[in-house]
């Protein structure tokens, strides 16, 4: 709980301190986005430079990879705004369960630990213009052979990636070949694929020293280096075919902000040491501008998804003020709309994302837009079945910690799977 459990937090000092932010007007800029997004077709397989000291075969075409029937799917809706829609019924459910994936982790596996409804796992994503397919795990895997895949970010990307495991898993059963200390970083292998799945934890995607336990508590502000990335993701870059790179909650954290090794400012601090608040929209801009910076210009050709923010549903409170999430159906559009610290990182994210758009003249980045359409699943978090069974025994009443920002699995998470396919084949 250690992300949550500062965001609603730091939310809360955002109120107070009535933040000014222009906000610019998404509209303009997403359509921008979708222009240049799908106004050029790729193909993937064109722009992959797997392997520049071996001879590699030649790239397979996109009528090689995929039936004809999956393709004819999309036939003449090249236009389509995989992200704008709905969420629509589909009573075929989840694509595994709480029995067929063993992975699941715990404060993510609702059935297990007791959510007495169900009804949330029967929908899906649905672009109103287009017909999304369902994620085919074979497609997929047959597609990923002798490449690899990263997804770097916060726990939001660890979420991601156990879902793509899971579904994965009904096909081949992945290996894992690594982890680190506190299994927030971790690799798979699956080898009747030669494929290579990791997941690499880096909420800042920057340099950064944190100082907390492993219960979240701190016991100092997080020092960030606002020019020097993280090494851990940026020394691998070089062996990824694929990477889903995002920013997300961590940046509106307490911090100190380094530049050239030297105090530049401070977000939230209080002004304990004299230091200039430049706000969290600072840093964050400058992460994100760094980060696809590198990506963009490295002659490393990697295919690269930058994912934009995640909203929580905490309501009638924050996570330490008794809010929860009970509700069990998905918003329509319209019935919700996005707090303002939600607009104002995705409106940094979609400008980063031009500038960087700009720099590869439309190729190799796309934009991986699920603000929007996680913004209408209250339904799909596991509040307090976070834990096993929390009533058990108790009072009904009784306070439980909830969960209302990361997903049950399976939940809703699962369609990101769906795009993160049709833009693997649509480009
Ligand atoms: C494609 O066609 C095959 C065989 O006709 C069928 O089994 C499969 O479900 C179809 N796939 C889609 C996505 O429609
Ligand atoms: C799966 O969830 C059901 C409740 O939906 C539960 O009874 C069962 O024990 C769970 N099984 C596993 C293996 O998690
Ligand atoms: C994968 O690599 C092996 C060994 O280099 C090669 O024989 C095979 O053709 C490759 N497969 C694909 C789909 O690139
Ligand atoms: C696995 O893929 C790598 C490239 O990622 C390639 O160098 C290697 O030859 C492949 N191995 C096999 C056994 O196909
Ligand atoms: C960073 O520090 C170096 C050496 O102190 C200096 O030459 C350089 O101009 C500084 N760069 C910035 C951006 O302040
Ligand atoms: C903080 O800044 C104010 C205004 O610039 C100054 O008067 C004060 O002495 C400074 N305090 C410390 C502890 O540096
Ligand atoms: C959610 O919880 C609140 C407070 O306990 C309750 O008033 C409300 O009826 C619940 N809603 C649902 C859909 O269970
Ligand atoms: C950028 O893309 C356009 C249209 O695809 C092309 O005409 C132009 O030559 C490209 N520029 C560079 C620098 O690659």
């Amino acid at each position: 709980m250690k992300l949550e459990t500062n965001i609603t937090q730091i939310l809360q000092k955002q109120k107070q301190n009535q933040v000014l932010i222009k906000i610019a007007t998404c509209s303009i800029l997403i359509g921008l986005a979708y222009r240049l997004y799908f106004s050029t077709p790729i193909q993937i397989s064109s722009v992959i430079v797997a392997d520049n000291h071996h001879k590699s075969p030649p790239n397979p075409t996109l009528s090689d990879e995929f039936p004809a029937n999956y393709t004819r799917i999309h036939q003449g809706s090249t236009e389509c705004d995989i992200f704008s829609g709905e969420w629509v019924r589909d009573p075929t459910g989840p694509q595994y369960s709480n029995y067929s994936c063993s992975t699941i982790e715990q404060h993510q596996n609702c059935m297990k630990n007791g959510r007495p409804d169900s009804d949330y796992i029967y929908w899906r994503w649905s672009p109103y213009d287009c017909s999304l397919p369902r994620f085919d795990p074979r497609i997929f895997l047959r597609f990923m052979r002798n490449k690899s895949m990263a997804f770097v970010g916060d726990s939001i990307s660890r979420n991601h990636v156990q879902s793509l495991l899971c579904i994965l898993s009904q096909v081949e059963e992945a290996m894992e070949v690594y982890h680190d200390e506190e299994y927030r970083s971790k690799r798979w292998f699956f080898g009747s694929h030669n494929f290579t799945l990791s997941v690499i934890w880096s909420p800042f995607l920057l340099k950064a020293n944190t100082f907390e336990d492993n219960d979240g508590h701190s016991s100092g502000a997080i020092e960030l280096h606002l020019d020097e990335l993280n090494s851990v993701w940026v020394n691998q870059l070089t062996n990824f075919n694929y990477i889903i790179i995002s920013g997300g909650k961590w940046f509106l954290k307490t911090a100190i902000y380094y530049e050239n090794n030297t105090i530049i400012g401070c977000h939230n601090c209080n002004n304990k040491q004299n230091l200039t608040e430049t706000g969290f929209e600072y840093a964050y801009r400058k992460a994100l501008h760094t980060a696809l910076g590198l990506i963009t210009t490295s002659s490393h050709k990697v295919y690269a998804f930058f994912r934009t923010t995640t909203p929580d549903h905490f309501e009638n409170g924050e996570w330490n003020t008794g809010g929860y999430c009970n509700r069990t159906v998905p918003f329509k559009t319209g019935e919700i709309d996005m707090r303002e610290v939600d607009t104002i990182m995705r409106d940094i994210e979609l400008d980063e994302f031009e500038k960087a758009k700009e720099v590869t003249n439309g190729s190799g980045l796309r934009l991986f837009d699920t603000t929007r359409l996680s913004l209408l699943r209250p339904d799909g978090h596991p509040g307090p079945y976070r834990e096993y069974h929390p009533f058990d025994g108790k009072d009904r009443n009784v306070k439980a910690q909830n969960d209302c920002l990361h997903w049950c699995l399976p939940g809703p998470i699962d369609s990101w799977n769906d795009l993160m396919m049709s833009l693997l084949v649509y480009g």
